[in-house]
């Protein structure tokens, strides 16, 4: 895991790379599947700024648990990336709809309640791993494996330009997890498997809806998805928790029944 630096970056940036100049690669497109992956991106639009408002929540946390400063800082940058991934995910639908299309319609903030939470400190720290080291780790994943089936050069940048930053973005709740004190994580160590069913159940709700037609136009298919998450939890995130000295036996135990989500 790298180390962060002091101003809380790991080589990140504030500006995305502008996408490659693909009128040609468009222009050879079915038209109907163009106005489909347009509707895919602009849904992804959406997405992406809801996740902007769950970093403001994260950032808020990590600034009320007292976290290290680069931990608070590299939080307030992800609510800039994700605004920055809004605007990708646009322009996006924008070049594959043929027009400028209006940004979509907010979506209703979205985070857990956790209303099991000892106190406001463990609600608090449970944002940060749900956020980072869960959603971000399972997009990370998603963003993999629709990299690896995208022939498209045009959806490769933009994924390329995604899963740079959601990578940082799991960094954070890696990093938060080494440091967690220890009083803290026989708890957290309780709240394993709840977290990762629910957020591994969300992936599964949104992420896991399109057949094979689209995944070289960088929307990947629904059961490479699942096993792409699954394979994050039993490869990334069991190890990952127990590498941070959490107890993992319970969460194993979960990935041994087939990690059953309801
Ligand atoms: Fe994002
Ligand atoms: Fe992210």
């Amino acid at each position: 895991m790298s180390a962060l630096s002091p101003d809380g970056r790991w080589g990140g940036k504030v500006t995305s790379r502008p996408l490659p100049d693909a009128r040609d690669e468009l222009a050879a497109l079915d038209p109907s599947l163009r106005e489909t992956l347009a509707e895919i991106w602009w849904a992804q639009s959406a997405t992406e700024l809801r996740v902007a408002g769950s970093f403001g929540i994260v950032h808020e946390a990590l600034a009320a648990l007292d976290a290290d400063a680069p931990l608070v800082t590299l939080s307030a940058r992800a609510v800039d990336d994700e605004h920055r991934h809004a605007a990708l995910c646009l322009d996006m639908a924008s070049r594959l709809a043929g027009r400028a299309l209006a940004p979509p319609p907010p979506l209703p903030p979205h985070h857990p309640h956790h209303r099991a939470a000892l106190d406001e400190a463990e609600r608090r720290s449970l944002y940060v791993i749900g956020q980072c080291a869960l959603n971000e780790t399972f997009a990370n994943a998603y963003l993999t494996t629709a990299f690896r089936d995208t022939t498209s050069p045009l959806a490769r940048a933009a994924i390329q330009e995604l899963l740079r930053d959601e990578i940082d973005h799991s960094r954070l709740g890696w990093a938060y997890l080494s440091r967690l004190p220890e009083a803290r994580r026989a708890r957290i160590s309780d709240w394993l498997v709840p977290l990762t069913l629910t957020n591994l159940r969300e992936w599964h709700e949104s992420a896991t809806t399109h057949s094979h037609a689209y995944a070289a136009h960088g929307v990947p298919a629904a059961d490479d998805v699942r096993e792409a998450l699954a394979e994050t939890v039993r490869e990334v995130l069991v190890p990952g928790f127990e590498h941070v000295g959490l107890d993992v036996r319970a969460l194993s135990q979960w990935v041994r029944a087939g990690m059953p989500t309801r």
